[in-house]
């Protein structure tokens, strides 16, 4: 069955040889988008949708998120509004949470989330492991995650579980552990900070990984500058997610790199951190992911919207280069090409606005303009 959605006012393909498009149409098949150009050349379909001039997009594709997690910790935010400073302690209560909290529970707050994220025009979503830290925690939340998101990380060395020896726990991690979450994720990942894992852990969990055939991914740099940024880019690792404080180096290492940066604003704000320094990246040179870090403790939203509003109105991005890396970006940290695109062929993750204009997601802040989604041509929304 063929569809036809056409009356865009404005169609970003993100793909080079399209660009942006007014007047257009596309033709959905499938899963797939078959045909994109100006509606008046548009060919017949067996169903037509007009969207009577609005912006069309590819849905958001959003690289970093940590929703296998159950509990609330409105109270550690409540603290860090009141000048608590955000630590990677936290995540211990999640964690203690996540292992009480059956299989079905898991299941369902995932859900919850992936759907939330769905009405708001978010169509590819990673997320990861990290609030077990058992083998078996570990092992179920990769299933659980693998069920219902597009793209499953393995965060075993998220936090070393309290009271266990961080030397002996990385030891798990990379042995065991990995063991019993390979099959199940694509990826692998480390949260490089002082309160977690030094460089030398970090390099461990993912030498390990990489020799299992996991891709690599890295926490690096959210609190103050450290190696991860550097790690990530000499082990070739696919993104490299927060970038919040970056030296000279560090810029000059991604911009010179296929490694992407995933700044997550959202989380910057939560945590009263400044915000990554996304202009310095882009200017030189460097591949800028937006993505929302959608998690309890420190950034609880699954709004790439306002993660796009944030980085146009406060990082100094332009709205073409934040609806890009929200988009485009997300797929390159998740080196995928089928989506964050609409191109004949692509899949058919298409993200209507209730508004002429990407411009819209930024000079209108907060406002919810997601009129209609579809994911792999399956209308999820409007
Ligand atoms: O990306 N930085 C490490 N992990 C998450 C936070 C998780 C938590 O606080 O529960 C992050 O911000």
């Amino acid at each position: 069955m063929a569809v036809l959605i056409t009356g865009i006012g404005e169609l970003t393909t993100n793909d080079p040889a399209l660009g942006r498009l007014t007047e257009a149409a596309l033709v959905v098949e499938g899963d797939r988008v078959a045909w994109v150009g100006p509606a008046a050349q548009a060919p017949d379909a067996d169903e037509r949708v007009d969207v009577e001039g609005r912006a069309v997009l590819p849905g958001w594709v959003d690289s970093h998120t940590h929703l296998v997690f159950a509990g609330d910790r409105t109270a550690e935010f409540e603290a860090r509004m009141a000048g608590k400073p955000y630590t990677a302690g936290g995540i211990a209560i999640t964690v203690g949470a996540t292992r009480e909290a059956s299989d079905e529970q898991l299941a369902a707050n995932l859900r919850r989330h992936v759907d939330e994220a769905a009405r708001q025009g978010t169509t590819c979503l990673e997320t990861k492991t990290g609030y077990g830290l058992t083998v078996a925690d570990e092992a179920r939340s990769a299933r659980i995650a693998g069920e219902v998101a597009d793209e499953v990380t393995f965060l075993g060395a998220h936090l070393v579980p309290p009271g266990a020896d961080a030397e002996s726990y990385v030891d798990l991690v990379c042995g065991e552990m990995l063991d019993a979450v390979a099959g199940s994720v694509r990826w692998a990942d480390v949260f490089c900070e002082t309160g977690a894992f030094d460089e030398a852990q970090s390099a461990r969990v993912l030498k390990a990984a990489a020799e299992r055939g996991l891709g690599l991914r890295v926490h690096g740099n959210q609190l103050g500058e450290g190696p991860g940024v550097r790690l990530a880019v000499e082990l070739g690792a696919a993104s490299v997610d927060h970038c919040t404080y970056l030296s000279d180096a560090d810029v000059e290492a991604l911009a010179a790199s296929e490694t992407v940066a995933t700044l997550l604003p959202a989380c910057d704000l939560s945590t009263r951190q400044p915000l990554a320094p996304a202009r310095r990246l882009l200017d030189a040179g460097a591949t800028v992911a937006l993505a929302s870090n959608a998690n309890p403790g420190s950034s609880y939203t699954t709004s790439m919207a306002f993660c796009v509003a944030t980085a146009v109105l406060q990082m100094r991005m332009t709205i073409e280069e934040a609806v890009w890396a929200a988009t485009a970006g997300g797929a390159k940290a998740l080196r995928r090409t089928d989506v964050g695109v609409l191109r004949p062929g692509s899949r058919a993750d298409v993200h209507v606005l209730d508004a002429p204009s990407v411009t819209h997601l930024a000079y209108r802040p907060g406002v919810p303009l997601t009129r209609a989604v579809w994911r792999a041509g399956v209308r999820v929304a409007g």
